[in-house]
């Protein structure tokens, strides 16, 4: 998995976009940041010149215009600062600290399945442009509390031989979780067992996700949602439990791309 080094720099905000009532996209420009950037690492934002919101918050690369410049991130509203930088004008400056962590390994990967919940969308579309980019045959499963959630089939479209969409509440596409539309796709088309498993998204659909891998004998790495402060190393707060609980990784620096079978998923 590649680690390149970090930049710590300030970058104008270029673009604002809305994709539903809670997920906008914010793109920057900072060319150097996206030339060292590889799907799966995050970026650690701060709004500049604002003072109470003291910590940088920790965002997955969602896409990147290498040669013109450019990185985008896309963010749901969650809390003060999610909603803060919602209310960003082009223009304005932001702290970029990054990229950070370890992201997805796909040199040796011919057919892959990117299975994702909610916003852990953010970090799957870089890896499918990327994917598309090396000819690696690039199946999409993505599931959403509701329809009113869903995003970025237009900007995944280009790049996946195939998105299939499940709703929780049946609204849209597979009624079901994510992981229950997988399992009846690997039922339907026994090749598919041959395909790698990129995932990211809640803990719950990641541990339920693991434990088809296992029964399917399924190759799998999983970009993990823990909570971080500094991003790289230094204040210890984002253990992830290792396999057999006998020890931690940190989220920041060993990951946040994990192997099945390294990591437990803590309740
Ligand atoms: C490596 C990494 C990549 C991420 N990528 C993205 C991304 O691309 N897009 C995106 O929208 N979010 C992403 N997140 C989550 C994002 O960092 C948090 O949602 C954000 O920091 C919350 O800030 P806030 O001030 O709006 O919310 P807060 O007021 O700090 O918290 C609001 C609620 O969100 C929960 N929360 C806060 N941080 C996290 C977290 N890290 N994981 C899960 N729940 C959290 C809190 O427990 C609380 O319930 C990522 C997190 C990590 C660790
Ligand atoms: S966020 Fe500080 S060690 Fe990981």
């Amino acid at each position: 998995m590649r680690e390149p080094g970090k930049l710590l720099c300030e970058a104008a905000v270029i673009d604002i976009k809305w994709l539903n009532d809670s997920y906008y996209t914010l793109r920057f420009h900072s060319p150097e940041m996206a030339l060292r950037s590889s799907p799966g690492q995050f970026v650690n934002l701060k709004l500049s010149n604002v003072k109470d919101l003291l910590l940088r918050r920790p965002m997955s690369i969602y896409r990147c215009g290498k040669k013109e410049g450019w990185l985008e991130f896309l963010l749901k509203i969650v809390g003060r600062g999610t909603r803060t930088f919602s209310h960003v004008q082009p223009g304005d400056e932001f702290g970029l600290l990054g990229p950070l962590g370890r992201g997805f390994d796909f040199d040796d990967v011919n057919d892959a399945i990117l299975v994702v919940g909610g916003i852990g969308i953010a970090p799957l579309v870089f890896l499918a442009e990327e994917m598309h980019a090396r000819n690696v045959n690039v199946r999409f499963v993505q599931g959403f509390v509701s329809q009113s959630e869903m995003c970025c089939a237009e900007e995944l479209t280009p790049f996946v031989e195939e998105l299939q969409i499940a709703t929780d509440d049946g609204s849209y596409g597979f009624h079901g979780d994510v992981v229950g539309l997988l399992r009846e796709l690997i039922r339907g088309k026994a090749d598919l067992t041959g395909a790698e498993i990129f995932a990211c998204g809640p803990n719950v659909m990641m541990r339920s996700l693991a434990e088809l891998c296992v029964q399917e004998n399924m190759k799998a790495q999983f970009s993990v949602e823990a909570h971080m402060a500094c991003g790289f190393g230094v204040c210890v707060g984002c253990p992830v439990p290792l396999h057999n609980r006998s020890g931690y990784y940190l989220a920041c620096t060993d990951g946040p791309v994990f192997r099945l079978g390294d990591i437990d998923f803590a309740d």
